[in-house]
């Protein structure tokens, strides 16, 4: 079903859930203003992600990612977490358990309050040498000229972010399949569901018979999976659900 408005079967789905589980993209924090990666104002300098995020482009022109990420992190220690943040550490009163998958690195879920947060693509907070593994923090990182060098061997120090063909974290994505068995109901917020293999998530909580409810203001791949698509932002969306939820908490539905 694709709706513009929230139907009661999501509410009565939340009311028996066990497990939530929420998979979240770049979409989920557009109302913190930073921009997410695809579509016209996701574009940087005219660059693909794809384009920039990926160990040879870092290899051939470290200055050039550097500067996209340098810019991606002083819009991010900038930011705020929004609504839709909020209203996921909300849910945690409200239903036995949530699980958050983000494939964000923005570290918003965590200063938002939710306590239960996979980061299935690192956390751009985070900095290691690519010779030593000698990690810095991004004070050091971004008081020093582009690209950073490790104090201790040289070598080029790089954001702790997955890039395009390099591997997931193992225990983060195990995690996150765990959470998707085990969902009674699964939210897809604001992905565009395409870059795999973090988008093969939902796919396992709907083959383990979770009933899957995706926020977007546009359908995506993903919509075809869902039980319903709630065309919408997640920052509106969100607190309305929580709002509505603990109303028919208090008075039943
Ligand atoms: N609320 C909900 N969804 C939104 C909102 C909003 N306010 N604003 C935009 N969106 C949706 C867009 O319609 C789009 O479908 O968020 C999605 C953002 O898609 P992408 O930019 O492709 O981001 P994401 O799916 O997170 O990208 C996946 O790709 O570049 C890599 O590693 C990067 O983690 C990223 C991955």
């Amino acid at each position: 079903m694709i709706t513009e408005t929230i139907p009661q079967i999501l509410y009565e789905k939340l009311l028996s859930a066990r497990t939530v589980g929420v998979f979240t993209g770049a979409g989920m924090s557009a109302e913190s203003n930073i921009p997410t990666f695809r579509g016209n104002e996701g574009l940087w300098k005219k660059f693909k992600p794809e384009e920039l995020a990926n160990f040879d482009a870092f290899m051939k022109n470290p200055e050039l990612v550097w500067e996209w990420y340098s810019s991606r992190k002083k819009i991010i220690h900038g930011a705020k977490p929004n609504p839709g943040h909020f209203a996921l550490a909300e849910l945690e009163k409200l239903v036995d358990e949530v699980i958050i998958i983000t494939q964000n690195i923005d570290n918003l879920h965590r200063r938002a309050g939710s306590s239960i947060v996979h980061e299935l693509h690192g956390n751009i907070e985070r900095n290691y040498c690519i010779k030593c593994g000698e990690h810095f923090t991004d004070d050091v990182i971004l008081s020093n000229p582009l690209p950073p060098t490790c104090t201790k061997c040289g070598g080029l120090v790089r954001p702790d972010v997955v890039w395009f063909g390099e591997y997931l974290p193992q225990d983060e994505f195990s995690a996150s399949e765990n959470a998707a068995r085990r969902s009674d109901v699964f939210f897809s917020l604001g992905t565009s569901g395409i870059v795999y293999p973090a988008a093969s998530i939902p796919h396992i909580a709907k083959y383990a018979g979770a009933f899957i409810v995706e926020i977007n203001p546009e359908t995506t791949p993903l919509s075809e999976i869902t039980d319903i698509t709630i065309l919408g932002k997640s920052g509106i969306l969100l607190p309305e659900i929580t709002k509505n939820l603990t109303s028919i908490k208090h008075k039943g539905l």
